[in-house]
């Protein structure tokens, strides 16, 4: 089945962990359908670790792992949260979303280098991977727990993050207020600042 064959050569037959993966007890199905649905697992080498994640299983086979998993050990930690951004608040998910996630995401979500490590652009998230993401904190992301954001509070970060993805359909982000040459200009200074990013990286490498 499924998990025997794209996971316990790593995570062990029971879920335990071996020297190749980490033991999956209480993790929680959060964890585990965010790495799924991302395409984090099934790991395939390093280079399957980088971003732009894709998920390489299909829909079904991702449900039934989240399932059979949660089962077999990852029972006990955060489940899966219904992310409802409809009923978020927009701009209070705006405020949120830069004291608490701006500093490493960028306050567009497009991403960035932390500590040298890759901090992935989110504005490719589903809301649910959005709400996973908070609650497992996956890697060096940390942990934000109901008590620090609440579920209405996921509403409405969720809703914020949707609207800086799709700025026309949802009456649009802080930057398209300004109109279209203001953006390019915005977009100029972001490749610019990426490309500066690059030659320092390349220098303290040579
Ligand atoms: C080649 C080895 C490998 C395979 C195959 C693999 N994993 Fe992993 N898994 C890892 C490693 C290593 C990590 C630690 C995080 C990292 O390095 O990306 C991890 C992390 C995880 C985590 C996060 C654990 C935590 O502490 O939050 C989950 C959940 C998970 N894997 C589930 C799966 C599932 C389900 C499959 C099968 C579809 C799978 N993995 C296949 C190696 C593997
Ligand atoms: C300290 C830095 C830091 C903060 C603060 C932070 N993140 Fe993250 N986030 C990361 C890193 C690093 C990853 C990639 C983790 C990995 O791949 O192992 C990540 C991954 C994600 C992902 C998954 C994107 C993907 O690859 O599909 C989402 C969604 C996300 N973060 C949302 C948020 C939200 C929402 C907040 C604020 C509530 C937040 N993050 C706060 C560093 C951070």
């Amino acid at each position: 089945m499924l998990y025997q064959q794209d996971c316990a050569s790593c995570h062990g037959e029971t879920g335990k962990g071996t020297s190749r993966g980490p033991d999956l007890t209480g993790v929680g199905e959060a964890a585990v359908d965010f790495m799924l649905s991302t395409g984090r697992m099934p790991k395939r080498g390093a280079a399957s670790n980088q971003p732009p994640y894709r998920p390489s299983l299909p829909e079904a086979d991702i449900k039934a792992l989240d399932q059979y998993v949660t089962e077999l050990a990852a029972k006990g930690g955060p489940t899966i949260p219904s992310v409802e951004p409809v009923q978020g608040d927009q701009a209070k998910g705006h405020i949120l979303f830069d004291e608490n996630c701006a500093a490493c995401h960028n306050s567009g979500g497009s991403g960035g280098i932390l500590y040298s490590r890759v901090v992935p652009s989110i504005t490719g998230a589903t809301p649910t991977q959005i709400g996973e993401a908070m609650r497992v904190g996956p890697g060096p992301m940390p942990v934000f727990g109901p008590h620090q954001l609440t579920q209405s509070e996921v509403n409405d970060i969720a809703s914020y993050i949707l609207s800086a993805q799709h700025p026309a359909d949802q009456g649009g982000d802080p930057i398209s207020h300004i109109g279209p040459a203001a953006e390019g200009a915005v977009i100029w200074l972001v490749a610019i600042t990426g490309l500066l990013f690059m030659i320092r990286w390349i220098g303290e490498r040579g």
